[in-house]
């Protein structure tokens, strides 16, 4: 075949590669390099800083119209963000509820974003790769291999999943196609008033609104009361109302208490409730031998949410909804329009992972995942998550043998509250405990949370890190006692 003249006079055609790939690669090792010692340092920087204002104004920056140098930008991205981090790969975070990352899943990432396949389905080995790693999810928690899954943005869209699932089966109409108007009775969700604020944004986005998901005591460890929710269940099947899911939840988010999920099963199983868990705490302990057995029944669920961004340390983002009906799961989900049709052989005969989730197009976060537990095996995450749990309880050691530190209660898993105790009480006491959380922060030395319990300001730490050590916690108390004692006496002057 002759060759294609091109037009004379036509502009050269545009690309975003490189003029000269050897320049990008030379850069490219100085990134990796930098990258490396970035982990490699990270004990000896401080957790958390402010930033100054050149660094913020730097963010206000207009659209770039022309180009700059490759180097320059990478100058500017170190200057600035690899320079000012929220601090959560760092061995003294234990703000919220993070994982801590680790390097081969952010080479994952970086893989993964070179190979650049969309995960919204497909015949390719990325699109395998996503299924092997929801099997593996299921493997972990003893979930039949027949269930369904998918890979997800994280815990809050994998609870969506399981519940959105929930909703269509029990709504005793079809929601997809009539909407949740037509649903004859309102339908109810229960959990416990520890439940994570994730739930309230489901309930919102499922059309049945805040008041649709019962919220119901809790003993004095924190677990739903089961005789509340059979009363209430009573109660609402009475008034009208359709119970249609309950849920139970494997590590809460403010003390990580594990309500007993084998009750919750039989209880969903007579009363003909759907079961979902939310396990983005504590679902992963399934992997870890000297604690599996306080998450045992999570195999009964019907729905379970998982996190592998917090105790797997993928680096964000990445979650898992598994759901034991694979054919309920894709039946809530699966949409075939006639642009994304199946072909018997080819790209397109591969399975559409779409159908399982909302979205169309899927980032590659499997390879994250599947590469860290290549390299290291799952026993090694099981090990991990002890560990946590384990310096957690060391932690409650050290602040009851400090008499000016009160526990708020011995751990359930790797989240220990507690405050530092002067002898003051309400507002004023929560305020020296916020002035010693911010001073933590402010001078780089750990980062903490706070939450209320039972009505009581505390501080909270959560160990969802594989770099903490021993002695950071011991750090961790002498610096408390050491700004408790620089605050205390405003403190008590405001009292
Ligand atoms: C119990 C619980 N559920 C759900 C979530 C939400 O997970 P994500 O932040 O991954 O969306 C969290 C987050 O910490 C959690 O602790």
């Amino acid at each position: 075949m002759d060759a294609v003249q091109e037009p004379l006079g036509l502009v050269a055609e545009e690309t975003l590669d490189p003029p000269d790939w050897a320049d990008v690669q030379a850069l490219s090792h100085q990134v990796i390099d930098d990258a490396v010692d970035y982990l490699r340092d990270i004990r000896d920087r401080p957790v958390w800083r402010e930033m100054p204002a050149d660094v913020r104004e730097a963010f206000a920056a207009p659209l770039p119209r022309s180009p700059a140098p490759l180097d320059a930008v990478y100058g500017e991205v170190s200057r600035t963000v690899m320079s000012y981090p929220m601090g959560n790969i760092h061995p003294r975070f234990w703000s919220w509820y993070m994982g801590s990352s680790n390097f081969t899943g952010a080479l994952g990432d970086f893989l993964a974003a070179i190979q650049g396949s969309n995960l919204g389905g497909g015949n390719h080995a990325a699109g395998l790769m996503d299924g092997q790693v929801v099997n593996w999810c299921k493997e972990m928690l003893g979930f039949p291999a027949s269930a369904g899954g998918t890979l997800v943005s994280g815990g809050s869209m994998a609870n969506i999943i399981g519940l959105t699932v929930a909703r269509n089966v029990k709504a005793g109409i079809d929601v997809r196609e009539h909407g949740v108007a037509a649903i004859e009775k309102p339908l109810r969700f229960y959990g416990s008033d520890q439940i994570h604020s994730c739930h309230r944004k489901a309930m919102e986005a499922l059309g049945l609104g805040n008041r649709a998901l019962r919220r119901i005591p809790t003993d004095a460890g924190l677990r739903i009361d089961i005789a509340a929710l059979r009363a209430a269940i009573s109660e609402d099947r009475a008034a009208g109302f359709k119970p249609a899911c309950v849920i139970g939840t494997a590590g809460t988010v403010n003390t990580g208490a594990i309500d007993d999920l084998q009750a919750l099963a039989r209880l969903a199983h007579e009363e003909g409730l759907w079961f979902h868990i939310d396990g983005c705490i504590g679902a992963l302990i399934a992997i870890a031998p000297e604690n599996a057995h306080r998450v045992a029944g999570i195999e009964w669920a019907d729905s379970v949410a998982l996190d592998p961004h917090k105790w797997l340390h993928a680096p964000f983002e990445v979650g898992c909804a598994l759901v034991r009906d694979a054919a309920a799961h894709r039946r809530t989900f699966a949409v075939t329009p006639e642009y994304l049709e199946s072909t018997p052989r080819g790209l397109a005969s591969g399975e559409w992972l779409h159908d399982y989730g909302l979205q169309t197009s899927r980032g590659f976060r499997a390879l994250k995942v599947w590469m860290a537990l290549k390299e290291h095996g799952v026993e090694k995450f099981g090990r991990l998550i002890d560990q946590n749990i384990a310096q957690a309880f060391y932690l409650a050691g050290l602040i009851e043998a400090e008499p000016l530190l009160e526990l708020a209660a011995l751990p359930t898993i790797n989240i220990a509250c507690f405050r530092y105790q002067p002898g003051l009480a309400g507002e004023a006491l929560k305020a020296l405990n916020t002035e010693i959380m911010l001073r933590l922060q402010e001078q780089g030395i750990a980062a903490l949370s706070d939450t209320t319990v039972h009505g009581e300001h505390w501080l909270r730490v959560a160990i969802t890190n594989h770099r903490t050590r021993r002695t950071d916690l011991d750090l961790l108390v002498r610096e408390t006692v050491r700004l408790g004692h620089e605050i205390a006496p405003q403190g008590a002057a405001s009292s």
